[in-house]
């Protein structure tokens, strides 16, 4: 059971079970992470070689992050769709909405720990944060802007963000790639380890995790089959091969009568990569419903019992995937074993 309630702009969001979590990232500092060893059971962080992690210019890729002010009418920013109290998701929709109301095709994935992914997006198009961030940007069913030019007009018309800018970059500095670097670095800054789990794995601490978590991490690192593609071997892990596989998620829904989505396909054009999807990491994943490209399954039970039946009958799902013979009580500590890979929001106090 899980309640909500609003204190000042302050959302606390109290699990019966797991004790109170509170974040607020409109006013807490967020804490500038270490790239060498940015948290416990992470790997390092990898930033481009144009690119920065500085103190001043995540702050300004907050301030933008956080601005409706980058969308055509000035109703959407970043976070409303990567809403920070929802794990950087939507818990309410299981596609996301736009400019002028507009529906878009797939579930907002999470940006904690977005620094370790390989490739952006659930099919992969773009392969860095730099290269992600004008996307939304203009695309239409997002924040709806035809130009990059008509934007940098109305941030460069801002005498805070000309500061802002000014201090990060230096003179005359409100360009295309200074927003890229900026959004970048801030959603770099949101790194997340340090969980129940890593506690348990990682240094031993026995009572960090639960005997049902226990038994779920046996399940998923063996009879269930998990690891293969939700990576966990090595000192640093995001539960993800940064690869991309066909579950038979999409099948399933545009059996249900969803529209088509080939995903990775769309990409590549290969016939093989047909309707698979990166896989995503599992931290902090019972912030994130409703679960899957499409947020086609509403809770990590459904997920799992999902996993349980072998996906679909999708002709090209992957070979890794079929009936596991779970029993109740495996699914539920698989789920238990989940909810121990919620970690450290990266804010001060
Ligand atoms: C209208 C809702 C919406 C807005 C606004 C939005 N996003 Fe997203 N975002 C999504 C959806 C949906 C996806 C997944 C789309 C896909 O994979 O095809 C996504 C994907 C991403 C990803 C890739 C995540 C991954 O796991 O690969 C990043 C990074 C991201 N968004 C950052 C941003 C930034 C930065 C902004 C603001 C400039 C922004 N988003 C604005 C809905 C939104
Ligand atoms: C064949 C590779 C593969 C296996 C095996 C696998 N997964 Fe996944 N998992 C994926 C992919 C790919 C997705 C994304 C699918 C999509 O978006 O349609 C995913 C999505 C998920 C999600 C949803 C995450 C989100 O944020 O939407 C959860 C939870 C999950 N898997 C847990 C598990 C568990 C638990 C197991 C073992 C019972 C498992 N997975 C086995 C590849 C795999």
């Amino acid at each position: 059971m899980m309640m909500c309630y609003w204190v000042d702009h302050l959302r606390v969001i109290s699990f019966l079970s797991v004790g109170i979590i509170s974040l607020n990232f409109s006013e807490a500092d967020i804490v500038i992470p270490d790239s060498e060893d940015p948290g416990l059971g992470l790997p390092s962080i990898v930033i481009p070689e144009d690119s920065k992690l500085t103190k001043s210019i995540i702050k300004l890729g907050e301030k933008l992050f956080f601005d409706k002010l980058l969308s055509r009418d000035r109703t959407v920013s970043c976070a409303t769709c990567h809403v920070p109290e929802q794990g950087f998701t939507q818990n309410d929709r299981p596609k996301s909405v736009g400019v002028d109301g507009k529906i878009g095709r797939r579930n907002t994935p999470t940006l904690l720990n977005i620094a370790f992914a390989d490739s952006l997006f659930v099919d992969g198009r773009a392969s860095s944060l730099e290269e992600q961030a004008w996307q939304p940007i203009l695309a239409e069913d997002e924040m709806g802007n035809s130009s990059v030019s008509e934007v940098l007009d109305r941030i460069s018309t801002d005498k805070k963000y000309q500061s802002m800018f000014k201090n990060s970059f230096g003179e005359k500095s409100v360009n295309k790639d200074n927003v890229a670097i900026a959004l970048s670095a801030y959603q770099r800054a949101l790194v997340s380890g340090g969980s129940p789990y890593d506690k348990w794995y990682y240094e031993s601490e026995a009572e960090a995790m639960g005997p049902s978590a226990q038994r779920g991490y046996q399940l998923f690192a063996g009879q269930a089959q998990c690891w293969q593609c939700h990576q966990i071997a090595g000192s640093g892990v995001l539960f993800s091969d940064n690869l991309f596989h066909n579950t038979g998620v999409s099948f399933r829904s545009h059996k249900l009568g969803a529209s088509v989505d080939l995903g990775r396909y769309e990409i590549t054009k290969i016939n093989d990569d047909k309707r698979t999807f990166k896989t995503p990491t599992l931290r902090n994943v019972t912030l994130t419903a409703p679960y899957m490209h499409d947020g086609s399954l509403s809770t990590l039970e459904e997920v799992v019992r999902f996993y349980n039946d072998g996906g679909s009958d999708d002709p090209l799902i992957s070979p890794i995937m079929g009936s596991l013979n779970l029993s109740k009580n495996d699914i539920k500590d698989i789920v238990e074993y989940l909810h121990a890979l919620n970690g450290n929001l990266p804010l001060k106090n």
